[in-house]
């Protein structure tokens, strides 16, 4: 059987797109084949270079349009793409092409603290000033609506009085690491 081919998206960091590349190596079923990023010298590209994955880079037109992105998924033949801290947001064009076979990752307990601006630091930042006393991350399918798509999983972690963003932010990568490859996995073998 053809392993399921993945693009991961990543804008910055890169923890967790590192985190699923490992996990994913050597898998029977399912490949990560290339990594999209929209910075040419964000950390995530040397990470994943050093790795042995190919790299991808586009401009903002490029991504705004989604034609050159679209094709050059096509001739890698990918089935699956993966948001793992993409910030750039994805065109109609690329969501009605890879329907329900975009997965992302959402640092807070999804509907809580999503939509436009509330990403990264945003989300923690907001959710300790809500002085909640729960967070944790939404694994979740892409459609048209931002933060909208179904969601595959939520995993919870406390938010303690002493908790900065930097804390919370640790415990939400925490959670991610964990959980973000085995939902990823489940949801592309159960499709
Ligand atoms: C993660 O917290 C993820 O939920 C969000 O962006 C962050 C990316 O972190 N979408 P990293 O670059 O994977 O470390």
């Amino acid at each position: 059987m053809n392993r399921k081919s993945i693009a991961l998206f990543a804008s910055g960091n890169g923890s967790n797109a590192v985190n699923l590349i490992d996990f994913f190596h050597n898998h029977p079923q399912i490949e990560v084949k290339t990594l999209v990023c929209n910075k040419a010298d964000a950390p995530v590209v040397s990470k994943a270079k050093i790795r042995g994955i190919e790299v991808l880079t586009f401009t903002n037109e490029e991504f705004e349009s989604g034609l050159t992105v679209l094709q050059e998924l096509d001739y890698r033949a990918i089935d699956w793409i993966i948001l793992a801290g993409f910030l750039r947001k994805i065109p109609v064009n690329i969501i009605h092409g890879f329907q329900d076979r975009i997965i992302n990752i959402h640092p807070s307990l999804l509907p809580k603290f999503g939509g436009k601006g509330m990403y990264g630091k945003y989300v923690h930042q907001a959710v300790i000033e809500a002085k909640e006393s729960q967070s944790g991350i939404s694994i979740h399918l892409v459609n048209e609506e931002f933060d909208q798509g179904k969601i595959l999983a939520q995993f919870k972690t406390s938010v303690d009085p002493e908790d900065t963003c930097d804390t919370l932010s640790e415990k939400i990568h925490q959670l991610e690491h964990k959980h973000f490859p085995i939902i990823a996995e489940q949801t592309i073998l159960n499709s």
